[in-house]
């Protein structure tokens, strides 16, 4: 299995410090499953830059760190970037990484609120040839307030990526209900796990494949498992016609 989302590389952000807590991370990917993973640092958070040019050197190096001790996981490269309005520039300046160089591009929001120029920017972005993939829409104040505006995005072309921890619990109650409503709902593409370390950010990522198979069974186990191996390789994923969230705020217990 394929995690496209994960905060495996070494003193880049708010995941591993060292290489050796990257090693551990590795072996409990494997553990879970997973054979590949594309590591995907923060960037432009207001907290971290990582350019395109410095994680591509980093991912060689972890890469061959797993080789030499017989780890079998491949770490791909990619990027987390945080909206901004100049990230188009930067894409023409080279600074910006797709998901394994691929056409995807992963957004990530602010966690309270949707900057009012996203919507020309998603659109932006799809001129420019990439599809958009926002980031744990489930864990966004304002997009758990009115599923309407993510149903726009998606039903305008972006993508979305649910985390493995959110559908199994463990951001509440309300996140996990959104989770399974954007499952049902064809507003999400992926399953990932958003790792950032094994103390409270691990990878519940065979723990949130089983939900998905118990609760939806094997069609959309394999719809997830597949997307992620699409999108690996760059090629076109599999989506459903997204349905607009028509149930009320209170129904959903939310905020
Ligand atoms: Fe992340």
């Amino acid at each position: 299995m394929i995690d496209i989302h994960c905060h495996i590389l070494p003193g880049v952000d708010d995941g591993p410090e060292k290489t050796e807590e990257s090693i551990l991370m590795a072996k409990e990917a494997v553990k879970e499953g997973i054979k590949t993973i594309i590591a995907t640092p923060h960037h432009r958070n207001n907290r971290y830059y990582n350019s395109k040019e410095e994680i591509l050197k980093k991912v060689n190096k972890l890469n061959d760190e797993l080789t030499e001790i017989d780890i079998p996981l491949t770490i791909l490269p990619g990027q987390e970037n945080r909206i901004f309005g100049e990230l188009i520039e930067d894409y023409r300046k080279g600074e910006i990484l797709t998901l394994n160089n691929s056409d995807y591009l992963f957004i990530e929001f602010p966690t309270s609120s949707v900057p009012r120029y996203a919507e020309q920017l998603l659109y932006d972005i799809q001129l420019e040839g990439l599809t958009p993939i926002i980031v744990h829409p489930e864990r966004n104040k304002e997009l758990l307030d009115n599923p309407t505006i993510l149903y726009n995005f998606i039903k305008n072309g972006a993508l979305s990526q649910v985390t493995a921890a959110s559908l199994c619990g463990y951001f509440g109650k309300s996140i996990q209900k959104y989770s399974k409503l954007l499952i049902e709902h064809n507003l999400t593409h992926f399953i990932a796990s958003d790792a950032h370390n094994l103390r409270n950010r691990s990878f519940k990522f065979s723990q949130a494949f089983e939900i998905i198979q118990k609760e939806y069974g094997s069609e959309l186990f394999y719809f997830f498992v597949e997307n992620a191996e699409l999108l690996s390789k760059g090629k076109i994923i599999e989506k459903d016609i997204p349905v607009p969230i028509m149930r009320r705020k209170k129904f959903l217990g939310v905020f």
